[in-house]
């Protein structure tokens, strides 16, 4: 599996359910990078997203109190998508913990401002267990591709 996240210095993810910024450029690459694909989430995520389901993506909802939705699959587990190489994990921190050993790629965001948040992320996970392949510069943020250290 495949995480895909953005985070602050301090690994802050998320605020009162909400993203803590607005960063357009990271929003499409989000979209190009997830479009066509799996993307699985935890319910406060999908509870979080302004419009649902992500479009042209397959919207996989990780819930044991979520009911039947038309708009996505809600699975009580990850069951067999652990081994699927090509779907997204799209966060947040609770999936993420319960997911990490099957991820095996992490495209990080990493917003160069610290904002008020309430859920993290270990960025020192990440370092201590995957290297970084790329990243690029784009003033307010950087973006970067970690690999599973094996
Ligand atoms: N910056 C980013 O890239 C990014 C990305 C995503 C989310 N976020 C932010 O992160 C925050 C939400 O993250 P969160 O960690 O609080 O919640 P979350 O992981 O999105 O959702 C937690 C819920 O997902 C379900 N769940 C998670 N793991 C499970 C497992 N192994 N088995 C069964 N169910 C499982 C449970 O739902 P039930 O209680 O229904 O069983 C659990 O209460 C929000 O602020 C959001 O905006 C940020």
């Amino acid at each position: 599996m495949r995480l895909i996240l953005a985070c602050d210095l301090k690994g802050g993810i998320g605020y009162q359910n909400k993203l803590p910024w607005h960063i357009p450029l990271d929003l499409s690459r989000f979209k190009n990078l997830t479009k066509n694909g799996v993307v699985v989430m935890g319910r406060k995520t999908w509870e979080s997203l302004p419009k649902k389901p992500l479009p042209n993506r397959v919207n996989v909802v990780i819930s044991n109190t979520l009911k039947d939705i038309d708009s996505a699959i809600i699975l009580p587990n990850i069951g067999r998508l652990k081994s699927a190489d090509d779907v997204w994990v799209i966060g947040g921190n609770s999936l993420v913990d319960s997911v990490w050993e099957f991820i095996h790629e992490i495209h990080l965001t990493l917003v160069l401002s610290e904002h008020i948040c309430d859920t993290f992320i270990d960025l020192e996970k990440i370092k201590n267990n995957f290297i970084q392949v790329s990243g690029s510069g784009f003033g307010d943020h950087s973006y970067e591709v970690y690999k599973r250290n094996v």
